[in-house]
C-alpha cells in the first residue's frame, strides 16, 4: 500500500483547528471541509484522464476529462463531514455509502447499513473516513467494496495510528492512503493520540 501524509501548510492549520479542542462543531466541520479538498486533491493526482476537443471563442483545443470517476464512499457518520468536498472536486463522480460504528466496549465494527453499487469491478473507489484507529472499521469497510469486486481503492483519513495504518497494510485491501498526520497511538480506549477526539461528536454534537 502506498502512504502518502499531505505536508503541506494550509493542510497543518487546518488539522490544528480540529485538534484544538475550544473548536466549534462548526469550525470543526468547516476545517475538516477544507482538509478534505486538499486530500482528495493530492488523491487524485494519478487518475487517468481522457483528452476531448473543445472550442474556446478564439479556436480549437484539447481539453481534459476523467476517464474513469471513482466511486465516493463516506463512512458514516464521521465520513459525511469529507463526503461534499470529495463531491465538489468530482461531480461526475456517484457516491455509495456505509454505514459502521464502533462497539464502544469491544472496539468492534458493527455495519448497520451499505448502500453501494452490485458490481465495482474496474470502478476506482476514494474511501472517506477521517480517523484510522485500530483499523477494523476501515477493513470491514474495505472488504464490503472487494466482495463487490473492487481492486483499486483509495482511503482519505484526516488522522491516522500507526497500528490502524498497520493493520490497513496487512488486509491487503487498500491501493493507497492519503493522509495528514500518523499520530502516536491509540490509548486504552482506541482513541488516537493526540488525536481530536472522537470525529463524528465533533462535527455533529455528542451522542
Ligand atoms: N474515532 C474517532 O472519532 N476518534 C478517535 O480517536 C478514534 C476513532
Amino acid at each position: 500500500m502506498q502512504t502518502v501524509v499531505v505536508d503541506h501548510p494550509i493542510v497543518r492549520t487546518r488539522l490544528s483547528v480540529m485538534r484544538d479542542e475550544t473548536s466549534s462543531n462548526a469550525e470543526f466541520r468547516a476545517a475538516l471541509r477544507e482538509l478534505s479538498t486538499l486530500l482528495v486533491y493530492e488523491a487524485t493526482r494519478e487518475l487517468p484522464v481522457t483528452e476531448l476537443p473543445v472550442t474556446t471563442p478564439v479556436g480549437p483545443t484539447l481539453g481534459t476529462t476523467l476517464a474513469n470517476p471513482p466511486l465516493l464512499v463516506p463512512v458514516l457518520r464521521a465520513g459525511l463531514g469529507m463526503a461534499e468536498a470529495a463531491f465538489n472536486l468530482l461531480p461526475e463522480s456517484q457516491m455509495g455509502f456505509v454505514g459502521l460504528a464502533r462497539n464502544e466496549e469491544s472496539h468492534l465494527p458493527e455495519a448497520y447499513m451499505s448502500s453501494l453499487p452490485d458490481t465495482l469491478a474496474g470502478r476506482p473507489v476514494l474511501v472517506l473516513d477521517p480517523m484510522l484507529a485500530t483499523g477494523g472499521s476501515l477493513v470491514h469497510c474495505c472488504g464490503l467494496l472487494a466482495s463487490r469486486g473492487a481492486a483499486d481503492i483509495t482511503v482519505i483519513c484526516a488522522l491516522v495510528a500507526p497500528e490502524g495504518l498497520a493493520t490497513v497494510e496487512r488486509s491487503g485491501l487498500a491501493s493507497r492512503l492519503f493522509t495528514a498526520s500518523i499520530d502516536e497511538g491509540l490509548n486504552a480506549n482506541a482513541y488516537i493520540v493526540p488525536g481530536l477526539g472522537d470525529a463524528g461528536d465533533r462535527q455533529f454534537g455528542p451522542r
